[in-house]
């Protein structure tokens, strides 16, 4: 099959043949009509290179964790889903780099991260779903906001952040979006009801005065520990800071009667569907970046590392 991997720990992504992986008992083997791009995708492989994770990885490395697509063989014993079956999720994970889902086929187990795929919504765009929907959906809940309390968002209109703007502002929750260079028509459309601009550091004076009485939530998916800590004099005492990149110190945070969380997703089936009714019903939709062949994806990965994310890249297998 033609997948995207590096070769070896000190090489750069590529087109190359690999073999069809085969599912075992309790694996569903997916050809892969679509995979979402995530920054994941190349930490995990920088991560496998310096030696950072526990997790074993094995190479060639296959990029990649987000697909949809249709089932095309069962293992032994599966019950939960049917050959064409369209179906949306995360593969196994470990060793990393085995069942990466920037290839024409993948490996899911029966009772992981998979799901039927949203009804009436193209299999490129379920593709973009998984890591960032469902990252939203549990950031909303570890943030705790209900309708009419205050969100600062910052890094709203990257992958996760186009979601959490949705699906927030669905709650009506107030969002304030923290983009660089993407302006208020643009997260607006999303559900913002401000917009700030970050490119010259976080406006934090700015906020300060337009909410003297902080915010009830900071959601953070870009900034470093002193930039957060910045934004997180802004949440008012019992509120909550959170961080998805580790820049949050709950114990200082704590000090001010704020709860600092270094949020790390628990993705499940459950999680999955929730996002799918979600999309379903309209509360969120896919802010779609790009959409690029397979041979592409090592441009579309250079281009993630670099920045200037506007919502989700697709890469079609
Ligand atoms: N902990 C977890 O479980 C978890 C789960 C999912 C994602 N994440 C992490 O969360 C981060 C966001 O993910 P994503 O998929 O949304 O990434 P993304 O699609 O690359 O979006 C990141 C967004 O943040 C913006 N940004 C960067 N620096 C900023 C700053 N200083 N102020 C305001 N905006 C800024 C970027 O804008 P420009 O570059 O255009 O300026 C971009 O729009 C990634 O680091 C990802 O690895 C963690």
């Amino acid at each position: 099959m033609r997948a995207v991997a590096v070769a070896k720990p000190a090489g750069d992504p590529e087109l190359m043949r690999l073999p069809v992986p085969e599912p075992g008992p309790g694996e569903v083997l997916i050809k892969v009509v679509a995979a979402g791009l995530n920054p994941l995708d190349w930490k995990l492989a920088d991560r496998a290179r310096s030696g950072e994770t526990a997790e074993p990885a094995v190479y060639p490395l296959i990029y990649g964790v987000d697909f949809a697509g249709k089932v095309a063989a069962l293992g032994e014993g599966v019950t939960r889903f049917a050959e064409g079956d369209a179906v949306f999720g995360q593969p196994k994970r470990v060793p990393v780099g085995a069942y990466g889902t920037y290839a024409e086929y993948v490996i899911a187990a029966e009772d992981g991260v998979l799901a039927v795929a949203p009804e009436n919504l193209p299999l490129p765009l379920a593709a973009a779903l998984p890591t960032a929907g469902q990252t939203a959906l549990s950031l909303l809940e570890a943030a705790g906001l209900g309708e009419g309390q205050t969100l600062l968002l910052v890094g709203a209109a990257g992958g996760v952040g186009s979601f959490v703007t949705q699906l927030a502002a669905a709650r009506d929750v107030k969002v304030i979006a923290v983009t660089r260079g993407v302006g208020e028509r643009v997260m607006g459309e999303l559900g913002a009801a401000e917009t700030v601009d970050a490119k010259s550091g976080p406006p934090v004076d700015d906020l300060r005065e337009t909410y003297p009485d902080g915010v009830d939530a900071l959601i953070d998916l870009a900034s470093d520990a002193e930039q957060f800590a910045e934004y997180a004099a802004l949440v008012a005492d019992g509120g909550v800071a959170v961080s998805t990149v580790h820049s949050a110190e709950p114990e200082a945070l704590a000090r001010r009667g704020v709860e600092g969380v270094n949020f790390v997703i628990a993705p499940s089936a459950g999680l999955l569907a929730r996002l799918a009714a979600e999309v379903a019903a309209g509360r969120a939709t896919v802010q779609l970046d790009a959409q690029v062949p397979l041979a592409d994806a090592p441009d579309a990965v250079a281009r993630s590392r670099a920045g200037k994310s506007r919502g989700k890249t697709v890469i079609l297998v």
